[in-house]
Formats: structure tokens, C-alpha cells, sequence
């Protein structure tokens, strides 16, 4: 028996991580351990609920306005402990956050090899994101298996001598997840439904990067001249949980009657919300992946990103944190309707649905099948 341990702990790493758990629950020759560090709380326990996933350990970590060094400092401890506890074959992360470094950190210091999910993703600037770039390139360096989502990915790696056959390009799981929810009946609440069907063009907007956290009020300024400039434009902001950014959304555009400040959405609520708006403005990474696949045009309010394919599909746009340019660019989608089409026809460049089936079937041969044949 294959003794796999799946680490995660933010909303984005557990809905990625979703499929991944379940294709590994179906293997009879696995059995995997789930860890959920609870970086985030009531965030991740909205994915894990409404998928059935119950974690075999849950270190409950999140602590309000946490500091990324106290943050790393509890995780290391317990991650660890339970690493020496359990002894797995394999640990599997995903992504880039303080979870995913410190999850593949402790299984190097315990000698566990490491699998990354979601691999080769690169700004190749080490601030932005921060700290994701940092903690994605140093997991590409401990993991000693690589699942990238597009062949960039993998270009990226091997620049980083990482070898080849280490490497496999298996889309991202993102879309795994968004088909299998898309597939699903849902609830929606209804007092959203009544505000998409005011007649008005919603634009979807998210905003939580801690390197945006100094400039973000030109993002919500930009949002607020978009309202008052357009009568037919609203907005509905999802809050991310962090104190920091409620405050300042509150300050900036708290009293603006045609943005609707709302808590976050369960996941399956979000992305039907997402089918309904007209256009997404976010500095989020997985809303980037999913965005197109709804056929979402999305304006990107960062100045760089790890997901270029998208910008040169043409399905995302980076405005960075300038209030003009954000203005003028959403404007332009929303009064050119040609331009908007043009980008909202766009195929997504991320995957096809099938990326967890592809990396438990690697597994399966990496541990199962070949070290198998050398006993
Ligand atoms: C983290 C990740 C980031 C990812 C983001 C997804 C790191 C360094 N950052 O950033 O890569 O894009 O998650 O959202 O790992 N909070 C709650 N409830 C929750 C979640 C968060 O109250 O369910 C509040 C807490 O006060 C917490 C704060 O938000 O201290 C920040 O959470 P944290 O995980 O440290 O950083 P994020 O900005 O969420
Ligand atoms: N999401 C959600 N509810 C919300 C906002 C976002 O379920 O109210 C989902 C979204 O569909 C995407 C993920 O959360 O899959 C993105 O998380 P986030 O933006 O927090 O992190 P990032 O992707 O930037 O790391």
C-alpha cells in the first residue's frame, strides 16, 4: 500500500487540491492522509464542506492578522510532527503559499519526497507576488516531482535545471473542480440573483494580495468613478476575510450604493456568479484560470503575472494598480462591445479537466509500477 499525505491549507490550495484527494481516494493500492494546516478558516471550511472532504488532521493555525513569520514558524512545528508520525511515501503540495513552502520544507528536513501540484508557475520576480514567488520557486527546488499545468510551466523548470522526467504537463486542476461543479445543481442565494437581474452590467471584483495591500485604494477609486460614470454598471465585491483589506474596501467604497460589499462565497455560488457577470477585475490567480473558462473577460490588477498564457491568449488583461488605467480599460469593455466579444470568445489556455486522473496515474507508475519491477 502507497501511503501519500496531501498538505493544503488556504481556500484556493483546497480547491485545487479537491480533485486531486478524490482521484487518490479511488486507488485501492493508496491510502492518503489529508492535512489541512487551516492557514485560512472559514474560508477553506466552505470548500471542505461542500465537498465531502474531511481532513485527518486539521492543525486549525489561522490566527487573525497572522505575520507570515509566525505563520511559518507554527506550521513548521506541527507539519512536521505529524510528517514523523504518519511516515508517508510522498507528500503532495500545491501552489505557492506559506502552507505549500513549509509542507515540502518539513518533508525534505524528515527525507519524504516531495510532489508538487500546480508546478513551474514563474514572474521571476522574487516580490511579486509576495511571497508566492518565493515559496513556488523554492518548492521547485525540494519537490523531486513537478505537475505543471501548461508546457510554459515546464519550460520554466527545465531553465531551472530541473530534470525532465520529473516533469509532467497535466493542465491545472482548477478546471477539474470547475467542471465538476459546473455539473452540479446549486443553490444561489436569491437576493444576488435579484441584483444580477437589475438590468445592470455586474462587474465581479476580488482584491486580497498583500503586495496590493499599499495601493489598493486606487483599484477601488477606479471601481467607484466606473459606477458613478456609467448608470448601468455595478459591482459585487466578495470580501476576502483579511482584516487589512476589509478596511480599506470599507474606507474607499463602503458607502457606494452600486457596490454591493458582500461576505465570501462558497465556492459553487461563486462561480455561478462569476457566469453571470459581465467582467471580473481581480488580482487573484485561480480567478485568472477560471475566469476564461466561463468565457470571462478579466482585467488583472497586479503589474505582473505567473499565468502569461492567459495574457497571450487574450482572455487577461494586466492593468496593474493605476486607477486611470483601470478606468479606461474597463470602460472600454464595457461600452465596446466588440472589443468584449472578441475576448470573451477566447478558449481557455489551462487545461481540459482531467489533470488529478493524470497525476495519480503518474504516481501510480512512478511507485506503484516501476519501483515494483526493480524488487
Ligand atoms: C494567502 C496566501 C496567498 C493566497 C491567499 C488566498 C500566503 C503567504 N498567502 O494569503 O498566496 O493567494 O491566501 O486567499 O500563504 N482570514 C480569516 N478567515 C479566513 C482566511 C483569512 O479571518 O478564512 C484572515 C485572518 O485574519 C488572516 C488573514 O485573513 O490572518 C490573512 O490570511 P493569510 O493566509 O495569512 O494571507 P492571505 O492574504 O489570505
Ligand atoms: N472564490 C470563492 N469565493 C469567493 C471568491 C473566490 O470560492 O468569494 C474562489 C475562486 O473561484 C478561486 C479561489 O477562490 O477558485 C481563488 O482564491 P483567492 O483569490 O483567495 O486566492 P488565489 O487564487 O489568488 O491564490
Amino acid at each position: 500500500m502507497l501511503k501519500t499525505m496531501t498538505i493544503f491549507g488556504t481556500r484556493p490550495e483546497g480547491i485545487k487540491m479537491v480533485p486531486v484527494v478524490q482521484a487518490l481516494n479511488k486507488e485501492p493500492a493508496i491510502s492518503n492522509i489529508v492535512v489541512n494546516t487551516a492557514q485560512h478558516r472559514e474560508m477553506l471550511d466552505q470548500v471542505l464542506e461542500l465537498f465531502a472532504i474531511v481532513p485527518d488532521y486539521d492543525l486549525d493555525i489561522m490566527q487573525a492578522n497572522q505575520t507570515l513569520e509566525e505563520l511559518t514558524g507554527r506550521l513548521i512545528q506541527k507539519i512536521s510532527q505529524i510528517i514523523q508520525q504518519e511516515q508517508p511515501d510522498l507528500v503532495l503540495v500545491h501552489g505557492d503559499t506559506t502552507t505549500t513552502f513549509v509542507g515540502a520544507y518539513s518533508a525534505y528536513l524528515n527525507q519524504v519526497p516531495v510532489a508538487h501540484v500546480e508546478a513551474g508557475l514563474r514572474t521571476h520576480n522574487i516580490h511579486s507576488p509576495f511571497p508566492e514567488e518565493i515559496n513556488r520557486q523554492m518548492v521547485g527546488r525540494i519537490a523531486s516531482y513537478h505537475f505543471a499545468p501548461t508546457d510554459t510551466n515546464r519550460d520554466n523548470l527545465l531553465r531551472e535545471n530541473i530534470k525532465e522526467e520529473t516533469i509532467a504537463v497535466v493542465g491545472n486542476t482548477v478546471i477539474d473542480v470547475l467542471l465538476q461543479i459546473s455539473q452540479r445543481e446549486s443553490f444561489f442565494p436569491p437576493e444576488l440573483e435579484t441584483i444580477f437581474n437589475n438590468g445592470k452590467k455586474t462587474i465581479l471584483l476580488t482584491s486580497h494580495r498583500r503586495e496590493n495591500l499599499g495601493t489598493m485604494e486606487s483599484v477601488f477609486r477606479a471601481i467607484h468613478r466606473l459606477t458613478t460614470a456609467h448608470s448601468n454598471v455595478q459591482v459585487i465585491f466578495p470580501i476576502h476575510k483579511n482584516p487589512k483589506v476589509r478596511k480599506i474596501s470599507l474606507d474607499e467604497i463602503g458607502k457606494n450604493k452600486n457596490i454591493h460589499l458582500i461576505e465570501p462565497l462558497e465556492y459553487a455560488q461563486f462561480i455561478q456568479a462569476m457566469d453571470k457577470a459581465y467582467l471580473v477585475i481581480t488580482d487573484s490567480g485561480g480567478i485568472q484560470e477560471e475566469a476564461p473558462g466561463l468565457g470571462k473577460p478579466v482585467l488583472v490588477t497586479r503589474d505582473t503575472t505567473e499565468r502569461p498564457e492567459g495574457v497571450a491568449a487574450g482572455t487577461l488583461k494586466l492593468v496593474g494598480n493605476s486607477e486611470e488605467l483601470i478606468f479606461k480599460e474597463a470602460q472600454h469593455l464595457i461600452t465596446n462591445s466588440l472589443a468584449y466579444d472578441e475576448m470573451a470568445a477566447i478558449r481557455n489556455p489551462f487545461g481540459q479537466g482531467n489533470s488529478a486522473e493524470q497525476i495519480v496515474n503518474y504516481i501510480k507508475k512512478i511507485f506503484l509500477e516501476e519501483k515494483a519491477a526493480l524488487v
